[in-house]
């Protein structure tokens, strides 16, 4: 699979993009992951790539000029399946977009600053606008690295245990029950019996009526449909 994310802060992926598995997931080839700078596809003197709102108004847009340079250029080179706007008006993110996602083969994903981006962008480029909370971040940056964090990690053979990516919370609506480790007492505080009596079924028992409870408990929202 192949990223392409467009940004005026390519250093801020740095980080993210450099460590664990998304690390390991690129040098494997699993994914391809490309930063574009918006700001290369200025034409002024200055690489400016916003200004002030028709209309009126506090903040400033971005232009359609270098946006549209960028994705043109990208388009002429291979189909992308989606071209994704990240912002707090998108779609809701959850583990059904991010699955459908991990299916692509290209990818675009446009992260927005200030205002945002003049509109006819999101008219004529855009296929998917998505959000990943009802907050505000100063960028999209941070948002489209969740994205990508959260679908590199569902490609066949990114994650050494195939079947934990299926077993994670949301993945059936349910969050996941608790997990222990050795040792099986500290401080006094013990892991529940079952899980060291060595006898399966009861233990996949037990971690199913721990899900519904802890979904029933803490994200009643999740059982609703
Ligand atoms: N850009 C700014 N805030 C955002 C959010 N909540 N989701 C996606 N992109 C954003």
């Amino acid at each position: 699979m192949r990223i392409d994310i467009l940004t005026l802060f390519p250093g801020m992926f740095q980080g993210p993009f450099s460590e664990s598995i998304i690390k390991r997931a690129s040098e494997q080839k699993q994914v391809e992951l490309f930063l574009h700078d918006i700001r290369d596809f200025s034409t002024d003197k200055h690489r400016r790539v916003d200004d002030y709102p028709f209309g009126g108004g506090a903040g400033m847009v971005m232009q359609i000029e270098p946006i549209s340079r960028l994705i043109e250029k990208l388009k002429s080179e291979r189909h992308y399946d989606e071209i994704i706007y990240m912002t707090p008006d998108g779609q809701r993110l959850e583990q059904g977009i991010v699955n459908t996602l991990s299916l692509n083969n290209n990818i675009m994903i446009l992260c927005g600053h200030y205002k945002g981006v003049d509109h006819r962008v999101r008219d004529h480029y855009i296929t998917m606008e998505i959000s990943v909370g009802d907050y505000v971040l100063t960028g999209g940056e941070l948002a489209a690295a969740v994205v990508v964090d959260a679908v590199v990690r569902l490609i066949p053979g990114v994650i050494s245990d195939e079947t934990s990516a299926l077993t994670d919370s949301f993945q059936d609506n349910l969050l996941a029950p608790p997990v222990y480790t050795r040792p099986a007492v500290f401080n006094g505080w013990k892991v529940p019996d079952v899980l060291l009596s060595g006898h399966q079924a009861k233990i996949d028992q037990w971690r199913e009526s721990q899900a519904m409870e802890r979904t029933q408990r803490l994200r009643p929202d999740l059982l609703d449909d």
